[in-house]
């Protein structure tokens, strides 16, 4: 069962399950972490928020109505509130028992098993003070003392990366970007001032990005990949990771150009 830690840990591609495997279950829930594990993904994606308890929690979106059986801002309802949804039938009838993760819940679940963690910060400017307590979980579960590219944290948000960096920097942070705008190798320079990885969206990548990003001495991994065709284009480019709804869409030992 140690075999799939190997991709994290080598010059293979690593192979990032999107919210979960999010493209055969409910995102963000146990049972889409659960399928990652089995399908031997290198890292579980999840993003996290807070409730209006101030308890860490997984989900993607900023309201509960497209996931859950609730409706409105996650950060308006308790732990308790949030815990009563139903955040798997959505998807399939069959994930009706699914619920929305704490944080910590899931940190638990996996401590000491062979799978990462990229952990996003959603939005992390309507919850002050995140960093300190995503780092406090971390630290608790003993996932700062992880080898490297085991835990990973990243955002939209690059100050609160810079933020986080500054408060545990043993685990390495990424930044994520959408615009090509923001890379430009004068933003390349800042961003490797505080970060480990810049995690583009995969239509943004190009051979001469990921040359500039690995001569700064940082990784690239790319999202969101969703077809076999762009596994082969992005494993071409020469990606460290892909994060992927489906994590067997990737050859799993095919070997980093
Ligand atoms: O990990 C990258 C990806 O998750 C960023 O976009 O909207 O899926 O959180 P989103
Ligand atoms: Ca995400």
């Amino acid at each position: 069962d140690t075999d799939h830690i190997a991709a994290a840990n080598s010059a293979e591609t690593v192979v990032v399950a999107h919210r979960g495997a999010a493209g055969y279950a409910p995102e963000n829930t146990m049972a889409a972490f659960e399928l990652a594990y089995r399908m031997q993904s290198s890292m579980i994606e999840l993003d996290v928020q807070r409730s209006l308890d101030g308890e860490l929690v997984v989900i993607h979106d900023l309201t509960l109505d497209r996931t859950t059986s609730g409706t409105g801002e996650v950060r308006m309802h308790t732990l308790a509130e949030l815990r009563s949804l139903d955040a798997g039938s959505w998807f399939g009838g069959e994930y009706s028992s699914q619920q929305i993760p704490a944080f910590e819940e899931v940190l638990a679940h996996y401590s000491g098993k062979n799978i990462g963690f990229l952990i996003e910060l959603k939005a992390p400017e309507l919850y002050p003070g995140i960093e300190r307590q995503v780092a406090d979980s971390l630290i608790k579960y003993g996932y700062d003392k992880m080898g490297p590219g085991q835990v990973v944290v990243q955002s939209f948000n690059h100050e609160s990366m810079s933020t986080f960096h500054d408060m545990l920097p043993a685990v390495p942070t990424g930044v994520l970007i959408e615009d090509p705008a923001d890379l430009e190798n004068e933003k390349l320079d800042e961003y490797r001032t505080y970060a480990s990885y810049v995690n583009p969206h995969i239509y943004t990548v190009e051979h001469s990005l990921v040359r500039q990003i690995h001569a700064r001495g940082m990784k690239i991994y790319a999202w969101t990949l969703r077809s076999r065709e762009e596994a082969d284009y992005l494993l071409d480019l020469g990606v460290d990771g892909i994060i992927t709804d489906y994590p067997d869409y990737v050859p799993y030992k095919e070997a980093k150009k």
